[in-house]
């Protein structure tokens, strides 16, 4: 795994990044600098009965259209449909997406159909032409990336499959990290988001496709969760520690984003599908296992996240090291109070087969350090279980 001359590599990472307390209630000057005047807020169904939405559009004043406020958890093609015709409605010029992972890839598809018309469905085969109408991300929990990415995950909840899009035109305009809209998320969101920010970090250094620019983010994210996760969890309104922990997950963000993941995602997404579990939750407790899968192909580069979790001790072998790095991710989600066994969050074992399978051939398995083996991926959600 260590890196070749052969090595090459195309970097990706247009957005803008404002970081500060107090910055989102900026938005409106980023908007007239990106020369638009209507913004539409997306946003979801439960911030909806939080006062922040309010204040994002008090911020926007004359220049917000209107809020859509009808995003869920795993959001859905018929919910960005719904949004294109609110938006389409009030005449909307860009978009201010407001929340996690859901609301953001909501307007990330929301400006492939404004664009191109048609259903989103359609994307999945044809091309995404741009310039798309701008957005500007600003996420209120700190694990998902999405704000930096390429990449909109939406479910088709009629046929209980998730679909990808990947493109360069749906990364946002903006990403403003504003710690103040980080406060009020409870302590096991807090947690259970920033495994998912953990993930991406561990998973990109341990990608077949890592690259060095990549890496640096992942690393240097991994320090900042070792930090400043655990007194998110233990002190909400530690606006230090929120901003600190919302920059690492941006920067893992950047980093998967240019590395892409592995099994742990690949299980994630197939037992979460299945079962109802939030993506962060499932990494989180599968963190652990995954990286025990892959710990003979890859002990260099586990060796570096165990350094960068300053649990590498002077004469440890790479393979010691690596191991140790497990061993604290395990410490590391105990001491937050997060479940560790897919038992804890109602997987029932006889689904485990199916789940194995399922892993298989999920996209993040094809940049997995080793290959999916069957029997092997069912030991470790057995393991997990
Ligand atoms: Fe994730």
């Amino acid at each position: 795994m260590a890196y070749t001359k052969e090595l090459s590599f195309s970097y990706r990472n247009p957005t803008r990044i404002v970081f500060g307390e107090g910055s989102a209630l900026n938005v409106v000057w980023e908007m007239e600098a990106l020369g638009v005047t209507r913004a539409l807020i997306v946003t979801d169904e439960g911030l909806m009965k939080t006062d922040l939405p309010e204040r994002i559009r008090e911020a926007l004043g004359d220049k917000c259209v209107g809020i859509f406020g009808e995003v869920q958890p795993d959001s859905g093609v018929h919910i960005v449909q719904r949004g294109v015709e609110v938006a389409q409605e009030l005449g909307a010029d860009i978009l201010v997406s407001l929340g996690g992972g859901s609301s953001i890839d909501t307007a990330k598809a929301m400006t492939i159909v404004l664009k191109g018309g048609g259903k989103l469905a359609d994307y999945l085969t044809k091309p995404i032409e741009g310039p798309l109408m701008p957005h500007i991300a600003i996420p209120t929990t700190a694990g998902t990336g999405s704000e930096v990415t390429w990449i909109a995950v939406v479910k088709d909840h009629e046929q209980g499959v998730k679909h990808v899009f990947l493109s360069d035109q749906i990364f946002p305009k903006l990403a403003i990290l504003d710690p103040q809209m980080t406060v009020g998320l409870p302590p096991l969101v807090t947690a259970s988001t920033g495994m998912d920010a953990m993930c991406h970090a561990v998973e990109g250094i341990a990608s077949v496709i890592g690259e060095p620019i990549a890496d640096a983010l992942n690393l240097h994210a991994i320090r900042l969760i070792m930090e400043y996760l655990p007194r998110c969890v233990e002190q909400g309104d530690d606006l230090l520690a929120r901003g600190q922990q919302m920059i690492a997950a941006t920067m893992a963000g950047v980093g998967f984003g240019n590395s892409l993941l592995g099994i742990v995602h690949a299980m994630a997404h197939v037992v979460g599908g299945r079962h109802g579990i939030p993506h962060g939750i499932a990494n989180g407790i599968l963190l652990p296992y995954g990286m025990r899968y892959n710990l003979d192909t890859c002990p260099d580069r586990y060796a570096l996240v165990a350094e960068a979790m300053a649990v590498r001790e002077k004469g440890m072998s790479e393979k010691e090291a690596a191991t140790s790095a497990v061993d604290a991710i395990w410490e590391f989600t105990k001491r937050m109070g997060h479940p560790q066994r897919l038992r804890d969050v109602g997987v029932p074992k006889e689904d485990l087969e199916a789940c194995a399978a399922g892993t298989l051939t999920e996209p993040n398995m094809f940049t997995n350090p080793r290959p999916g083996e069957l029997n092997e991926v069912l030991k470790v959600l057995q393991e997990a279980w």
